[in-house]
């Protein structure tokens, strides 16, 4: 008697971060955001295909028995690019490259096969015509005698053709225009983008063979999209930047083969993206010296320490409720350092707008941004520039005490090299070795900076 356990049943999946529950819900719990649930019909009780890692046991070993050579790598023949992987692609490996549409996300990917010609690279578009391809690739340059194009948005025809012609690397863009047949939704919708990155996945472990999927991300994250992918991937590779500015920013904020919070920075050209290998210099935008409302701050990429600057507009409120607005940083951490500005050294900022700006469109999560962020407030709004040779790294906390930076050495140390004489720090941090040719400027409290900086 053979009956059918499978049963269908409706689960709900927030659309900003891929969260799943059993009911709607008017706000995500997890996310805080409104109005994201989307619902998808899901199978349950059927006999699932393992997920199998080719050459990997299937039964529980001892874990000293595992063996702990590396990973096998591919080198995909940019610097930047390997390095955010953390020394080249994993094979069997899906990675999932996000950003908003316009960013360089097609560019990227199309120049990685042309500049390494001995991979061989199967190219699935969906979006664009293999025409249009074409003269991309003449604009890029490079050798395009390895790189098979392929134009295809259904999921198993695109499976069938890659096991046919066993490639070195796949990609796919996009994860919104691929179907698969199975689903009975259109593409683009979040049943459809879960079920391509499982099949995706499914056939990268069980062939080898890496994958790189683009998915188009919009500036509030909002529908379907790469956010519900992140937990299925096993990188995600994130542009960020401004589509109008000349600079794009690559960073990996998941990674299970590396590091996280690393980033990579290139430049927009006529021929495609070009690798800026020290970020610091791009990120110090250069203008005239003796602007009020620039502070420039040291900070980590991963291990890697770079320069850049933070702006801030500081104004009378004219309509009333002063405003406060921040690009590339968290709106909160800033009421947050406004109010310990206002409570803790008595500055006045309560009936002020204030603008905030990360320099090249970053977005900056570390803390220890914060001393800039008050030093470029404080200097808009006395309208008093800050020396040119000035950097700072330190985070604030609640008293207005400045709390040390992990790896303040390192971040002097660049500073010192990019040309920068006085670096200001927490009084309570330990330096392993002096840094040489820089000023080293030690401050307890936001009273203490103000007396060293606005003397
Ligand atoms: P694209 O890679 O198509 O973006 P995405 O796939 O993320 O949507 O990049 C599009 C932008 O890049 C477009 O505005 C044109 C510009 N571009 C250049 O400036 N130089 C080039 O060599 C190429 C190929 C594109
Ligand atoms: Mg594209």
């Amino acid at each position: 008697m053979a009956t059918s356990l499978k049963k269908t049943k409706s689960v709900w999946f927030c659309s900003n971060c891929g969260n799943e529950y059993s009911k709607w819900m008017g706000r995500c719990p997890a996310c805080g955001e409104c109005n994201t649930m989307v619902e998808k019909e899901v199978v349950t009780g059927g006999k699932k295909a393992p997920m199998q890692v080719p050459g990997e046991s299937r039964r529980p070993m001892p874990l000293k028995e595992v063996s702990t050579t590396q990973e096998d790598r591919i080198s995909l023949g940019s610097a930047e690019v390997d390095r955010l992987l953390g020394g080249g692609i994993v094979k069997g490996s899906l990675v999932l490259m996000g950003g908003e549409p316009g960013i360089g996300k097609s560019t990227l990917s199309l120049q990685l096969p042309l500049h390494r010609p001995e991979l061989k690279t199967l190219y699935v578009t969906g979006e664009e015509s293999v025409k249009q391809v074409k003269m991309r690739a003449d604009r890029l340059g490079g050798d395009a005698s390895n790189c098979l194009i392929y134009s295809e948005t259904d999921m198993s025809a695109i499976l069938e053709q890659a096991q046919e012609v066993a490639p070195d690397l796949v990609i796919v863009d996009s994860v919104q225009t691929m179907y698969c047949q199975h689903v009975d939704s259109t593409a683009g919708s979040v049943s459809q983008i879960k079920d391509v990155a499982a099949q995706l996945l499914r056939f990268a472990k069980s062939s080898g063979i890496p994958v790189i999927l683009i998915g188009h991300i919009t500036k509030e994250g909002t529908i379907a999209g790469p956010k519900i992918l992140e937990h299925i991937v096993d990188v995600v590779l994130q542009f960020e930047g401004e589509n109008r500015g000349a600079y794009r920013v690559l960073r990996s904020i998941e990674n299970r083969f590396g590091s996280t919070a690393v980033l990579a920075v290139f430049e927009m050209t006529g021929a495609g993206l070009r690798e800026v290998a020290n970020p610091s210099e791009m990120l110090i935008p250069m203008h005239e010296e003796g602007l009020s409302g620039t502070a420039i701050s040291a900070m980590l990429d991963g291990n890697r320490p770079f320069l850049f600057e933070v702006q801030a507009l500081v104004s009378s409120a004219v309509y009333g409720t002063a405003q406060r607005s921040a690009t590339g940083f968290d709106v909160r951490r800033l009421n947050m350092l406004l109010a310990v500005l206002e409570r803790r050294a008595g500055f006045k900022l309560g009936q002020k707008d204030v603008f905030l700006n990360m320099a090249g469109g970053l977005r900056i999560t570390d803390p220890a941004c914060d001393l800039a962020v008050i030093c470029a407030v404080l200097s808009s709004n006395f309208d008093y520039p800050i020396p040119a040779d000035v950097c700072f790294a330190g985070e604030v906390g609640l008293s207005g005490e400045i709390r040390p930076v992990s790896q303040a050495s390192r971040r002097a140390v660049e500073a010192a090299r990019v040309g920068f004489k006085r670096i200001f720090v927490s009084s309570y941090t330990h330096f392993d070795q002096k840094p040489q040719g820089i000023e080293v400027v030690k401050v307890a409290d936001i009273p203490a900076l103000v007396r060293a900086l606005f003397k």
